[in-house]
């Protein structure tokens, strides 16, 4: 185990349905620290280098509409970008957030509270988390300026 820090995007639907907060509040719980936080309007380019590894698969189009909010007519495309860092942090943040899936999604973690799949198939699952630590970096250096977040 060891000290790391991990991107966390609140994504349109979240911040649409007032559920920051709430998510903030399980993201504290989990005794992390949140060591950066801004509002980010994401351009088309931000959104393609973010899921870069999704390029091709069946859900990729509208996976770049939903992170840039356009399912939920939002003109300004805001995201809510944080980073957490603590013991083992990748992991315990994936755990809190919960399946990919909403309705697969364990009772008590924050997809599994809040994510609902639309009836066009779209998974709504309110934050993103990065996978693993190469993950991790990549993502960070990506939404984050280094002066961004505490040292
Ligand atoms: N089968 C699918 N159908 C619809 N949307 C999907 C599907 N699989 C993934 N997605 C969407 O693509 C996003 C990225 O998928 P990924 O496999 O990286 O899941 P994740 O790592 O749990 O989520 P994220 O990267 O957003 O934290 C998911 O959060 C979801 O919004
Ligand atoms: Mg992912």
């Amino acid at each position: 185990m060891s000290i790391e820090t991990t991107l966390i995007l609140i994504k349109p639907d979240g911040l649409y349905r007032r559920l920051t907060g709430l998510t903030i509040d399980r993201l504290d719980a989990s005794g992390l620290e949140m060591v950066a936080a801004k509002i980010v309007s994401v351009s088309k380019d931000l959104a393609e280098k973010h899921y870069a590894e999704h390029v091709g698969k069946p859900f990729y189009p509208n996976l770049i509409k939903y992170i840039r909010g356009e399912f939920h007519g939002l003109s300004d495309h805001r995201v809510l970008a944080l980073a957490y860092r603590g013991e083992d942090c990748i992991a315990k943040v994936r755990a809190v957030a919960g399946a990919t899936n909403p309705e697969a999604a364990a009772p008590g973690t924050i997809r599994g509270s809040f994510g609902r799949v639309t009836t066009a198939g779209q998974f709504e699952n309110v934050l993103h988390a990065s996978a693993n630590p190469a993950d991790a970096a990549r993502e960070i250096a990506l939404w984050f300026k280094d002066r961004e977040i505490l040292p």
